[in-house]
């Protein structure tokens, strides 16, 4: 797999712009894969009709053939020939949310391929608002087939530089769009279930799904340790994911209660914590880490995947969290960071 020229493009300029997102669009329709940004994380993208692109996707990133990909979408029209047929509801959805950070799952049409959908019947896609993604996926004429761009069990990318430093290699181009605005991966909202359900929180919120559908269920796993032997609906949580080599203890209590403990720990030790923390962890000279402040939950959205990249640059061996509010959006970044500690919690 370690066998393509991955060609680098900046995307900020308008014209160098549209010229490489022309040669993204080509390495797409060639078959080819192509990183791309959007406003959650960056995608790893492949032309979503053609199984065997798609499964150039899972070598690249070494990903389990069970996880399925959801599929990028740049107009309403394009919707239709990929589900069996179009929810009331899902247009209710995209009257509200799309383009937006959220991603519907439906009953799937016989274009989508296996690999896309890994098997079940059902397929998820998502309209994007970055306007590289709305370019791209527009010049291609194709709906695009993307996970996250990183490595199959480190944190998604939010900059170029992690897409490059995870797939060098891996792919045949990276657009670099600079960082990405919210920074943790679209809602994931199933409606292939009798109750429409979330199965991944993200910065549409839960609250927000309410408001338009009336009812939204809480998938288990996006707040619990699923076990073993239960079959997930979404397969993607049970993976270990976002997962720095430290490990990560997430701490519930107040600022004081944490300053407290951490002042116990051995040296070395670093807080992954918020802006507002900063000083007394210098004071106790423990290694800090930021992820935003504390009650900004889109900062810290948008700051969590690159803190825990840095964690590894670090090499932190044991870090200690202070667990984020999980209202709004802030649901979306306890999911991630729980994950990252493999539901390793304390309460103080
Ligand atoms: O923001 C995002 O959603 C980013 C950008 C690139 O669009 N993409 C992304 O893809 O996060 P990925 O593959 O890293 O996460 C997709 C999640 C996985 O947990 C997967 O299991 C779940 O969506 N998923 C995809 N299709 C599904 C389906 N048919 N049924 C249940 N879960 C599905
Ligand atoms: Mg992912």
């Amino acid at each position: 797999m370690n066998n393509h020229h991955t060609s680098f493009l900046k995307v900020d300029d308008p014209v160098s712009g549209r010229k490489a997102i022309s040669e993204a669009a080509n390495v797409l329709r060639r078959g080819g894969l192509a990183v791309f940004p959007t406003e959650t994380v960056y995608g790893l993208g492949a032309n979503a009709l053609d199984g065997t692109a798609c499964t150039g996707i899972f070598a690249a990133k070494g990903r389990p053939a069970d996880n399925p990909l959801i599929v990028h979408i740049a107009r309403m029209q394009d919707l239709k020939p990929l589900v069996r047929e179009v929810p009331d509801a899902a247009v209710l959805l995209a009257e509200h949310f799309w383009p937006g950070p959220l991603t519907i799952i439906m009953p799937k049409s016989e274009n989508i391929p296996d690999a896309v959908s890994a098997g079940l019947d059902t397929v998820a896609v998502r309209m994007p608002s970055h306007p590289v993604a709305r370019a791209l996926i527009h010049e291609a004429g194709l709906p695009v087939a993307a996970p996250s761009a990183n490595r199959s069990g480190s944190p998604s990318p939010t900059t170029a530089q992690h897409c490059l430093a995870d797939l060098d290699g891996r792919v045949d181009i990276i657009l670099d769009g600079g960082q990405c605005s919210i920074g943790v991966e679209s809602t994931v909202l199933t409606l292939a279930t009798p109750v429409p359900r979330l199965l991944r929180p993200g910065a549409v919120t839960h609250e927000q799904l309410c408001d338009v559908l009336g009812n939204v269920d809480i998938d288990p796993a996006v707040l619990h340790d699923i076990d073993a032997a239960t079959t997930p609906s979404s397969p993607g949580m049970k993976y270990k994911h976002y997962a720095p080599k430290a490990r990560i203890v997430l701490v519930h209590g107040t600022a004081e209660k944490f300053y407290n403990l951490l002042s116990q720990q051995e040296h070395g030790t670093v807080a992954l914590a918020f802006e507002e923390d900063r000083q007394h962890v210098d004071n106790l000279g423990f290694g800090f880490v930021p992820y935003g402040s504390e009650q900004n939950h889109l900062e810290q959205a948008e700051r969590l995947f690159a803190a825990l990249r840095e964690l590894d640059e670090l090499e932190a061996r044991l870090v200690f969290a202070r667990a984020p509010e999980t209202s709004g959006v802030g649901l979306a970044v306890y999911n991630r960071l729980v994950r990252a500690a493999a539901f390793d919690e304390v309460y103080l």
